[in-house]
């Protein structure tokens, strides 16, 4: 029997705002460039849509080049800085989608 296993996920909620935030994303390490992040974030969009959600928001590590790269591409735009938003003291940018 073929074994399947999972390789990334993506986890989010939607408020009453017809905001939907995303809490997480990751791929295993062996499985990343290869577009499952990408996919990741349409299939979410995708649900969104269906509640008719506006808005996909999420805060990304300022640092985190990879992950900003791909919510660019995925269309978010950076709407805020948060100094210190993480424990260990380093900023998040607010990123932000109207779909
Ligand atoms: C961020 C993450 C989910 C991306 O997943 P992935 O499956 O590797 O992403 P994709 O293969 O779909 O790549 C999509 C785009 O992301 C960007 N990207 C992916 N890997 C990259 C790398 N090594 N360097 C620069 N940009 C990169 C590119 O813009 C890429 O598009 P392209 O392939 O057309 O150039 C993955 O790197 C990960 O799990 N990181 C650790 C957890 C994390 O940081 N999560 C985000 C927290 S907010």
């Amino acid at each position: 029997m073929e074994r399947e296993n999972v390789v990334g996920f993506i986890c989010g909620s939607v408020n009453g705002e017809k905001e939907a935030r995303i809490m997480i994303i990751a791929v295993d390490k062996e499985f990343r460039g290869q577009g499952i992040g990408k996919r990741l974030l349409e299939l979410f969009e995708e649900e969104a849509k269906k509640l008719k959600v506006e808005k996909m928001r999420l805060e990304v590590k300022t640092s985190n080049k990879v992950a900003i790269n791909l919510y660019k591409k995925m269309g978010f735009i950076i709407s805020n800085m948060l100094p210190a938003y993480y424990n260990d003291g380093s900023d998040a940018y607010v990123m932000q989608k109207f779909i």
